[in-house]
Parts: C-alpha cells; structure tokens; sequence
C-alpha cells in the first residue's frame, strides 16, 4: 500500500495570502486551478474493483421518472424567492457579495439542504422547473439565482476576467481554436467532462431553435462498466500522465497547463472515486506536444478518450432544459455534454444560460480532495492573480 491513504488533511504547499474586501467583498478568494497533490494520487490496484451506492446509476433509473430528480417551484417558495432578491437588489450590495446573510430563505434553505446532500453525496444532478425568469428579466433572476446557489456551495471564479455569474451562449468564437476558445462561448457539441467546481449549475434564459440539449452520466456507472470491459482504459485514466490546457487562465509563475490523473481517489477511509475530466482540455496542447516540451497523447490515451466518451454515451440520460429550468450538477461523479446547436434569427434572442460554478468544501461536506486547497471555501474554479469576482448580467 502507499502511504497515502491516510485521513490527514493536505498541507498546503500554496497559500492565499491576504485577501482584501475591496477586492474580494465576501473576503473569500477562489483558489483556482493546480496540480494534485501527487503523494494522493494512488495506482490502478489501490481502486475499487466495482463501485455501489446511489452514485451509480444508469439512465433506465431516471428516464421514466422525472418526478425522482424534478424539483417543481411552488408558489410559496417562488414567493419566498422573490422576497429574499427584493430585499437584496433594494440593499444595493454587490452581487458579488451575496452570501446566506444577506439572502435569507427560512423555509426553503431546509430543503436545499436535503437538495445538496443528494448532491454531493448521492445521484449527484437535479433539476428545479418553475424559476420565473421572463417575469423577473435578468437582473433580478440573477441575484435568485445566485441566492439559491450560496445554500448548496459558495460561488467561484470560472474565468480569468472573474465572471461568478457566467453566460453560456455563442460569442461566435471559432471552436476550432481550442488552445484560445473557451467552448462554452460556442456552439459546438461539447463531450463528456465535469468542469472546474464542486457543483455546477445551468439555468435557462432562452433556448435554442435546435439542439443544445443535455446529457449526463453517472461517473460512478462509466468506472464500473470499464472495470469490467476496459480495465486497462481505467487504468491509464488513473495514471498521473494527462495534461490539461489552461487555456492561457495564468497566473504569475504558473506553468501553462496541468499534469494530472483523469480518475482519482479521495483522501481518508473509504476513499471514493472522483473524476475530473475534459478532452478539449487535453488536446488542445499540441503547441508544447509539437515543440517537445510535453509528451504527445499516447495511443493508449487517444484510445481512452474514445472510449470514455463511448461509454458515457452508452449510459447517458437526456435532459432538455426550458426556459425557468436550473439544472445542478456534481462534477466529483457526474460528466455532462451536451449536443451542438443553431440559434434563432434575430431578433429572437440566442440561447442562453447563466452558469454557476459552486465550490463545497471538506468541512462543510465537500469531497476529501487530493489537492491543497481541499478545505478552502471557495475551493477550485479559475483565478488569475487577484482579478476581482464580476457578476455580469449578459456574456461579454
Ligand atoms: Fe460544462
């Protein structure tokens, strides 16, 4: 056995520094992007053979049964919504500083909490219907949106200019430029993959004409079935051998990408399996690969991916989400894609969704991460330097 598995928190290599309230108004700084800690990162044999539990599950558990993981608004929780963003948009705080405190939902916060555990502990996704966007326009959808997000996890950076409310919607950037192009400012299908966060949340503004649907998949169902398929892909996905693209989101003295395993363990007693995942990410880097400072994707990581992405396919529920839908993802077991899509003509609007990247950490219920920032409550997400958090209310 390695000497790893033990249930001591990570000391940290790396630290926050000060963080000031001029900058940072809830005096929390998101931690970003950076290697594991490679001491935690375990060998193929030290991982479970099967995994079991409610985050394994397959499409056929769900597919007919939405009421399982549909929550509908009801009047009195729109209301009680209403109220709470209300008194916040006529306190004039930053949206940027919204926290529980100043976002109080007395009767609904008791079901969020339930709501989250399910999600970081359970089948790890859920939709919510009902979420009176065109009633409320974006202003103030956003600050109940972001005031139901502080209840499951605190909100980060998912970018370099420190966009906490991100707009997913096409830019018209040029997908084929992955090394520069986030895709979500495209149209273009995105794979399987989890992003950078604890829990990820999508709400719907505008759809589109076609397509832009969801998939998801439990990560926990995809190890078990190449356990017993492909064990020498699950292998090589555990393997400390995968660079991920940072896509340029650097701070001072960071290298440009990361060198990482796919398919980790947790830290402590009954580690479980966590999954951090996007082939954008890892074939995006063949300007380092070319000029050789990093190595070139094997065949055997080539055929990885594939099957990866194969698998997941294979067990995927899909989910459409409506204007006023908010879907919550758990990115530790749960990899989400969804298909390419075409927009309405002007002067119907395009599609878009308002994502939220939530961090949850170790004390508060979050994953036993191997990485050192672990405990830290804005844990993960992407932060360049001490670019201060925006919460714009359209893409720019
Ligand atoms: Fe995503």
């Amino acid at each position: 056995m390695a000497p790893a598995l033990t249930d001591s928190a990570p000391t940290a290599p790396h630290h926050l520094g000060p963080i000031s309230r001029d900058i940072f108004p809830d005096g929390l700084k998101t931690t970003g992007q950076h290697p594991p800690l490679y001491d935690h990162i375990h060998p193929f044999d030290e991982f479970p053979r099967q995994i079991s539990g409610p985050t394994v599950w397959k499409p056929e558990d769900y597919r007919e049964n939405p009421e399982k993981w549909t929550h509908v608004f009801s009047a009195d929780e729109v209301e009680e919504l209403s109220v709470a963003a209300d008194n916040f948009l006529a306190a004039k705080i930053p949206l940027t500083g919204i926290s529980k405190s100043n976002f109080p939902l007395p009767n609904l916060s008791k079901d969020l909490l339930k709501l989250r555990a399910d999600l970081i502990d359970g089948k790890g996704f859920i939709l919510f219907k009902g979420f009176p966007v065109e009633k409320w326009g974006n202003h103030k959808s956003a600050v109940a949106y972001m005031g139901l997000g502080t209840y499951l996890g605190y909100f980060v950076s998912q970018n370099s200019r420190g966009h906490v409310l991100g707009h997913v919607k096409d830019l018209g950037e040029d997908s084929t430029q992955i090394d520069k192009v986030r895709i979500y400012r495209t149209n273009a299908r995105q794979f399987f993959h989890a992003d950078d966060s604890d829990i990820v949340g999508l709400l719907c503004i505008a759809k589109a004409l076609e397509g832009g649907e969801s998939d998801i998949a439990s990560s926990h169902n995809v190890y078990n079935t190449l356990a017993a398929e492909r064990p020498d892909v699950l292998k090589t996905l555990t393997e400390p051998i995968w660079y991920f693209d940072r896509k340029g989101e650097i701070s001072k003295g960071q290298e440009e990408y990361i060198r990482t395993s796919v398919v980790y363990l947790e830290r402590g007693e009954n580690a479980r399996v966590y999954t951090k995942w996007d082939p954008y990410y890892v074939r995006s880097l063949t300007r380092f690969s070319d000029a050789g400072i990093i190595p070139p994707l094997s065949p055997a990581q080539l055929d990885a991916l594939q099957v990866l992405e194969d698998t997941c396919n294979r067990h995927a529920l899909h989910m459409v989400l409506d204007v006023g839908d908010i879907q919550f993802l758990a990115n530790s077991h749960v990899l989400h894609a969804r298909t390419s899509y075409t927009d309405h003509a002007p002067p119907t609007p395009r599609r878009h969704l308002m994502r939220l990247w939530l961090a949850t950490p170790e004390e508060e219920g979050g994953w036993k991460l191997p990485f050192w920032d672990s405990n830290e409550k804005k844990r993960g997400g992407i932060q360049v330097d001490d670019q201060a958090p925006v919460a714009p209310l359209d893409a720019e």
